[in-house]
């Protein structure tokens, strides 16, 4: 077993972030258990070191050319996803998506392939398009965002052809390519009066698909996963299926934002029970408008009216008001019901809100 002193120096250079020293500290302890003879834990030691470790060169950013350049937008994020707020399955699955990635020469020395087609289904504001931003901020990939409604508007009748543009684009340049809202084509190919581009579109993307994506991870998200069938999911590798925060998450995500303030005087278990039903981008932009309040008003401190108002603002944009007793006094708007569904030839599941 590893001395205490070892386990302190580990915890220590990674809180520090000090990549190179828990490199240099993982590979002593593997090194000192392979000598007593623990050959499987020194490996699995030296394995979760090297993927920890940030490749030592991004991919270079190459902006998309000519008709390329109207078909994507190409940005370097600095997202990690420790920034991205979610269910621990969820993020520990995105972890180990990116480790395949880090270690696909290992897998493929055994016929094996990361999975880099990925499909993010869930409520708006839950963290699809971050979560993809952060995976190429993990691999240090370029982040090149396919403008779909571009694709269709503008190149009326040319559809395949310019996405056969993007799919050569994903084996030629490395990065992480995101089809945002997909859903907008799959609505088309179910719909009988539109026989149109829509499907065409919908159509050509799952052939391209279905070819080897390597060296880029091409990431779909929808927020109406229930109408997509079966033949659209088995192309992808991973379908994963973002929910509504839980009080822990609304939390932490406030807390994040409110970094800087006082928020000694604010009640957490009040807070998040009043923004249940609440996207994480609403808890956020509430968060941030409260601090806005604060900053102009000159005051360092938040407190939980203060956190609340600003939850209630929100809600009333999103046309979500708060319920309102017959004394006028505020009342919980209870979480929404989740319905669960299986999605079948995955196996995965995906959570549909309840109207
Ligand atoms: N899980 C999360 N963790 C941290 N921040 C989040 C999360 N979800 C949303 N946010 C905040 O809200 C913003 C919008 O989120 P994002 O665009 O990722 O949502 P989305 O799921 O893609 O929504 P849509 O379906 O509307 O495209 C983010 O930039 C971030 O500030
Ligand atoms: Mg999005």
């Amino acid at each position: 077993m590893a001395s205490a002193q070892q386990l302190i120096g580990l915890i220590k250079s990674h809180a520090e972030g000090d990549e190179e020293r828990f490199f240099d500290l993982a590979m002593q302890l593997a090194a000192a258990e392979a000598q007593k003879g623990h050959q499987r834990l020194a490996e699995q030691l030296r394995q979760w070191a090297e993927a920890g470790k940030t490749p030592s060169k991004p991919t270079p950013l190459v902006a998309p050319r000519g008709d390329l350049a109207e078909l994507l937008s190409a940005s370097y994020p600095t997202t990690r996803l420790n920034d991205v707020i979610l269910a621990p399955g969820l993020s520990s699955e995105l972890s180990l998506v990116v480790t395949e990635t880090r270690l696909k020469e290992r897998l493929e020395e055994k016929g094996l392939r990361p999975r880099r087609r990925l499909l993010l289904a869930g409520p708006a504001g839950t963290g699809k398009t971050l979560s993809a931003a952060a995976l190429a901020g993990e691999l240090r990939y370029p982040l090149f965002a396919v403008l779909l409604h571009g694709l269709i508007t503008k190149f009326m009748g040319e559809t395949a052809q310019k996405l056969r543009m993007i799919f050569d684009s994903v084996r030629v340049t490395r990065g992480v390519y995101l089809f945002d809202e997909i859903d907008a084509l799959a609505a088309a190919r179910t719909s009988h009066n539109d026989v149109g581009e829509a499907r065409r579109i919908l159509n050509s993307f799952l052939q391209f698909l279905d070819e080897d994506t390597g060296p880029s991870m091409v990431i779909a998200t929808t927020n109406l996963p229930q109408i997509l069938d079966r033949a659209i999911l088995r192309r992808f590798d991973l379908v994963l299926s973002f929910e509504f925060p839980t009080e822990h998450a609304i939390e932490k995500a406030m807390r994040r934002r409110l970094v800087g303030f006082d928020v000694n005087k604010v009640d957490w278990g009040e807070v998040t029970r009043y923004a249940a039903g609440l996207s994480t981008a609403d808890v956020v932009a509430a968060s941030e408008d409260a601090a806005r309040k604060a900053v102009l008003e000159n005051v360092g401190e938040i407190d939980t009216n203060a956190v609340i108002a600003s939850l209630e603002r929100r809600r009333s944009l999103q046309g979500i008001g708060a319920d309102t007793n017959a004394e006028g006094s505020r009342t919980l708007r209870p979480r929404g019901h989740r319905e669960t569904k299986r999605i079948q030839g995955k196996g995965r599941r995906i959570n549909k809100e309840a109207k």
